[in-house]
């Protein structure tokens, strides 16, 4: 059994003489401790709320039975401050996943409650030490360096973009260095936990491969034959890399590439070569039967620059200032978050086919609760070569994309937009498979 405590905790964010920052956090750091497990493993975590409000906790890509999701107020109740809950699921698939808190997301996430969660295969591929985990946030700072929260909530942030930071942080700290031996290759599993913000990296920059997205493994190693990657929020990448000199991860959204981590290449007394012959070891996921499909019409609308759309919340349809007290912004078919009935209801085993419009003018970063799907199609842009499985996908404006997946997983499951602001303000919905 692993003990995780959500609480308060003070953590430098910023340079060394900066001060701490109050954050919450799972066992008093952000990123909350790596879990680790093996493929087929039972995972078995007794969690306790030390924070003044309720929380719990989501292992995000999991394809989990449902009342072990973590979801406040869908799957489970909210764990009350004092309170313990004991989540205790097998890890079907071998990957690159990770938890955070699923209560209020956009201000618990925000504030530092997130951390690894690391599934091996059953013969791992890459020795331990050659395996390395990068949780990559940005945070936002003021005054001295220190985390902002009176900016949290900000309605207008709800609206456009989601609460973007100031400050990159990998595992907690800046532009961290890590030692590489030489001639040797190594798995780096990289892990978008911010609130909103769209990680750009172009692993050819530093030699890099793809093995795998959002914790499935590809067959091959493929070549990024665009660039750069987008590493929407919650999104992962798995890249493989053979040391040959030191390199650094660069965020290159802006028009200066942007160092987030270093790699420092040495030769070792020991050599001991480095297995090259890795093969890497997809999960097999039950594949859509597409002529039977049942498809999804989801349309996306609101926000700035969006116009004036209706929309329902709690089944009523907001005017004027309501928008503004109900915080609600965005709809999915113009519905705002939750609703007593589900978006849709599947069959178990049913093939379902989601086609998301974007009517918005903004990115979005959709996430599918329980399940995986592959990415069919999408307007302006190729779909990835073999269809890799996901569990989020970035929509961009006037964006049509296609998802096929099996709903095999019975119960209740979210389907929203984790840009978390997004999500909290309306984008944010659930189906039930039965
Ligand atoms: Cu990463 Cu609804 O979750
Ligand atoms: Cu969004």
């Amino acid at each position: 059994m692993f003990d995780l405590v959500a609480g308060p905790s003070r953590q430098r964010l910023y340079l060394p003489d900066a001060p701490s920052s109050e954050l919450w956090t799972y066992n008093g750091y952000a990123p909350g401790p790596e879990i680790r497990v093996k493929k087929g493993e039972r995972v078995q975590v007794r969690f306790t709320n030390k924070l003044e409000e309720p929380t719990s906790v989501h292992w995000h890509g999991i394809r989990i039975e449902n009342s072990m999701d973590g979801v406040s107020g869908l799957t489970q109740e909210p764990v009350e401050p004092g309170d313990t809950f004991v989540y205790d699921f097998v890890a079907p698939d071998a990957g690159t996943f990770w938890y955070h808190a699923h209560n209020k997301s956009w201000n618990q996430v925000a504030r530092g409650l997130y951390g690894p969660l690391i599934v091996d295969e059953v013969e791992p591929v890459f020795e331990r030490s050659n395996d390395i985990t990068l949780v990559l946030d940005d945070w936002r700072l003021a005054g001295e360096g220190v985390l902002d929260v009176a900016s949290l909530g900000s309605m207008m942030e709800w609206a456009h973009g989601g609460r973007l930071g100031n400050w990159l942080t990998v595992n907690g700290q800046s532009r961290p260095v890590t030692d590489l031996v030489r001639g040797q290759t190594y798995r780096l599993r990289l892990i978008n936990a911010a609130n909103a913000r769209v990680f750009e990296i172009d692993p050819n920059r530093f030699g890099a491969t793809l093995i795998g997205f959002d914790g499935q493994s590809f067959t091959e190693p493929a070549k990024l034959d665009y660039a750069p990657l987008m590493l929407g929020p919650a999104q992962r990448v798995d890249l493989m890399v053979v040391a040959k000199s030191d390199f650094t991860i660069e965020e290159v959204s802006g028009d200066t590439p942007y160092p987030i981590a270093g790699f420092s290449v040495s030769d070792s007394e020991t050599t001991e070569a480095s297995r090259s012959d890795k093969k890497l070891q997809p999960n097999v996921l039950p594949s859509a039967d597409l002529a039977k499909a049942r498809r999804i019409r989801l349309q996306m609308t609101g926000g700035a620059m969006g116009g004036m759309i209706d929309i329902i919340y709690k089944g009523k349809k907001l005017q004027g200032d309501d928008f503004r007290t109900a915080r609600q912004a965005w709809a999915f078919n113009g519905v705002a978050n939750l609703a007593e009935e589900p978006f849709f209801e599947a069959r178990q085993g049913e093939t379902i086919l989601v086609e998301t419009v974007n009517r918005t003018a903004w990115v979005h970063a959709m996430h599918v609760h329980g399940h995986h799907f592959q990415i069919l199609n999408r307007s302006g842009s190729d779909v990835d070569e073999g269809k890799p499985w996901r569990d989020t996908f970035l929509i961009g404006p006037d964006q049509t994309t296609e998802i096929a997946f099996v709903a095999d997983n019975p119960g209740k499951w979210l389907f929203h937009c984790h840009m978390l602001e997004h999500a909290a303000a309306g984008m944010n919905t659930w189906f039930q498979v039965t």
